[in-house]
């Protein structure tokens, strides 16, 4: 090993260095100087035939050498580096004159639209929003709400059973039984959700949708279910809104009421979504059954209730205008984008 040698390797690196096209190109010539049977590497081990006197000396320059081949290499890559950047930036380059493609607006389905709305305003009226099981027991579904087995009242509502008593709940009012039975009145709550019933045509579907509303308390009366009523059917369909209540018949309610409002596309006048009655019916509700009360433990000396019942459903269609429920359930784009 002499000067020469060390001379030779080091123009050849620094002219590979210096010709270096790419990072790929400096690893290479890591390995070729650095590696195993590298040349610098190879240097080293040939310093093993040297007189102790001449070591130090050539030590000391293979040092220097691996110094500055490192330093080369380095500024190197750096500089590779920005240019591959650069020519990666280049090609990538945008066009903010082009047009854009448009962002597409959502909108909220017509029913979760109508739950917002309703929730939004019971929520200010201090009720407290709960769930319930969708797959409920016959005694939750009918029984604790005053509907024995054999019952013909179960009649109006055609119930798919899943067993003798399981079944897919008819109506949100199974949730009534359920929160009473765990709670300590005073409380109001509502309970929007899916219900099922056999039922298929324009304006009935098998899978439909109700919004439950409970209150439970000392000295409330069918006057208060009124204005409650009233109240919440303005703040829904606007403050014009005429209210009709209309006597009918619930197991669960005693006395019970039907609850129209005037129709909000002609204002009473008669069109062809009220079929030119200018009443459209909204809801059942009533004051609670004393035995409703006590078969869930509350006494019914000292609390009454009142309750009412949401169709989810139709109450949306009239919102939107539309005329067959099946729109409700199709899931064509088509519908939900005239929703927005
Ligand atoms: N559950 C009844 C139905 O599906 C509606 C209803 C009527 C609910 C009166 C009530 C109520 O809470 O008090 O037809």
């Amino acid at each position: 090993m002499n000067n020469e040698q060390l001379e030779n390797i080091k123009v050849e690196l620094l002219d590979d260095i210096k010709n270096a096209k790419s990072l790929k190109d400096l690893v290479g010539i890591k390995v070729n100087a650095f590696g195993k049977s590298g040349s610098i590497s190879s240097l080293s081990k040939g310093m093993r035939d040297l007189s102790p006197e001449d070591r130090p000396k050539f030590g000391a320059m293979i040092n220097e050498l691996k110094t500055i081949i490192e330093e080369t290499l380095k500024s190197k890559e750096i500089e590779l580096e920005n240019a591959e950047l650069k020519a990666k930036l280049e090609h990538e380059q945008i066009d903010i004159t082009e047009p854009s493609k448009g962002i597409e607006v959502g909108a909220l389905h017509p029913i979760a639209d109508v739950i917002d709305r309703l929730t939004d305003i019971c929520v200010d009226m201090g009720f407290s929003v709960v769930e319930g099981p969708e797959i409920e027991s016959d005694y939750y579904n009918f029984e604790a709400m005053n509907i024995p087995k054999n019952h013909p009242s179960r009649d109006m509502q055609d119930t798919f059973f899943i067993t003798d008593e399981i079944l897919l709940r008819s109506q949100t009012s199974a949730v009534q039984a359920r929160e009473m039975e765990v709670r300590k009145p005073p409380f109001k709550i509502i309970c929007p959700g899916k219900t099922y019933r056999n039922d298929s045509d324009a304006t009935h579907s098998p899978v439909f949708h109700q919004l439950e509303g409970l209150v439970v308390d000392e000295n409330i009366s069918m006057a208060d279910l009124k204005s409650m009523l009233t109240i919440l059917m303005r703040r829904l369909y606007g403050d014009d809104t005429k209210i009709r209540f209309r006597p009918s018949f619930f197991p669960f309610t005693e006395p019970s009421i039907e609850v129209d409002v005037s129709c909000p596309s002609c204002h009473g006048k008669g069109c062809n979504v009220c079929k030119g009655t200018g009443m459209l019916e909204l809801l059942g509700a009533g004051v609670v059954n004393p035995k409703v009360l006590e078969m869930s433990g509350i006494d019914s000396k000292k609390y009454r209730g009142f309750a009412f019942g949401f169709g989810l459903d139709r109450t949306a269609m009239i919102l939107d205008g539309i005329n067959n429920i099946r729109n409700l359930y199709r899931n064509d784009i088509r519908f939900l984008e005239q929703m927005k």
